[in-house]
């Protein structure tokens, strides 16, 4: 099969699309023929080596497709079923492949309804699994005020619209290009950049409860500012560097409890039209090269994917 694979960490150039033997699935894993995988900036870190592991690696944390082997273990799923999951083979693990494959095994995975094309299903576990698990880790009640930091990407469009959908008042920060459709989802929105904390009061006059951050690192004490001056009531998913020495709470390093039980319900709202994450584009694997230049770049809106069967 094809999988880009890196055979060493490093830059854009040590991706290369490889023919590798099929994953065989464990016990308690199934293999699917990939259709889609969702692209994200993990992929990247993977292939720098940021995540660890050792070469060889494969990239591509999320995957949809159609069920081609089952482990022993498993129960509930059939030959043929559409379904969409984690990617249990990367970063640089044992087989050394990812979900940008042909072939990927799945370890948390649902049923994908046919409502839901599996492009966008692709799109879709990463971002529902970080939106709530910072915002359960957050736990701001109904009624508060949330700020939602470098929300124009996959992560902060869902987070966005399920904050809204728990009664907390967003405000959302994101690049021009973004802000309208966050404001369609029910957020407050405003630019990031110099300024950041007097545009951000003016629109809460009545002060920030919790401050959500997944942009680029530098803005955890304008952010801390804006709560009040108390780092427990930020979260950061993206600064991790920065984090302890402001001391703000950080989610995703070693230790963290994912929470890949999102996953059916996130695909169910998805299907019926009530969470919205625009793919802004597709691409072959072969056309690896400008997804990562297109990603890397940072102003992704919504979600990057590569398509890599026909059926989808
Ligand atoms: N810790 C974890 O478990 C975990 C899990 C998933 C993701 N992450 C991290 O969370 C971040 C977001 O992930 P994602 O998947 O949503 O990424 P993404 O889809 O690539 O979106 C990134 C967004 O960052 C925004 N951005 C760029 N420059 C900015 C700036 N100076 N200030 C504020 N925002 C800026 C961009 O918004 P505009 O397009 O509007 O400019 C872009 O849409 C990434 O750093 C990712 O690595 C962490």
């Amino acid at each position: 099969m094809k999988a880009l694979r890196f055979q060493e960490f490093g830059g854009p150039e040590v991706l290369r699309l490889e023919e590798v033997p099929e994953p065989q699935p464990g016990p308690e894993e199934i293999r699917v023929a990939v259709e889609a995988c969702g692209i994200n900036p993990a992929d990247w870190a993977i292939r720098e080596g940021v995540l660890g592991g050792e070469p060889p690696g494969g990239i591509g944390i999320e995957a949809a497709g159609v069920v081609d082997a089952i482990g022993s273990a498993v129960e509930g799923v059939q030959l043929g079923d559409a379904v969409v999951g984690h990617v249990s083979t990367g970063p640089a693990g044992p087989t050394g492949y990812g979900g940008a494959s042909e072939y990927a095994l799945l370890s948390n995975f649902t049923p994908v309804p046919p409502q839901l094309d599996l492009v966008r299903a692709a799109a879709l576990p990463l971002a529902v699994e970080t939106a709530v698990r910072g915002l359960d880790l957050l736990d701001a009640a109904a009624g508060e005020t949330m700020l939602i930091h470098g929300a124009g990407g996959a992560v902060g469009t869902i987070a966005v619209q399920i904050a809204v959908e728990r009664g907390i008042v967003v405000i959302a920060t994101a690049g021009p290009h973004n802000l309208d459709r966050l404001r369609g989802y029910g957020a407050a929105v405003t630019t990031y950049g110099d300024g950041l904390v007097e545009r951000v009061s003016t629109l809460a006059p009545d002060g920030i409860d919790r401050a959500y951050d997944m942009s680029p690192p530098s803005s955890l004490a304008d952010l801390i500012e804006l709560v009040g001056g108390d780092p427990g009531r930020v979260l950061t998913i993206s600064d991790h560097d920065n984090a302890d020495s402001h001391g703000v709470p950080a989610t995703g390093r070693a230790g963290t409890v994912f929470r890949w039980d999102t996953l059916p319900v996130g695909i169910r709202l998805a299907a019926e039209g009530k969470l919205d994450l625009p793919v802004q584009v597709t691409f072959a694997l072969e056309e690896f090269a400008e997804a990562q230049r297109l990603s890397e770049d940072g102003h992704v809106t919504g979600k990057l994917v590569f398509r890599v069967g026909t059926g989808s």
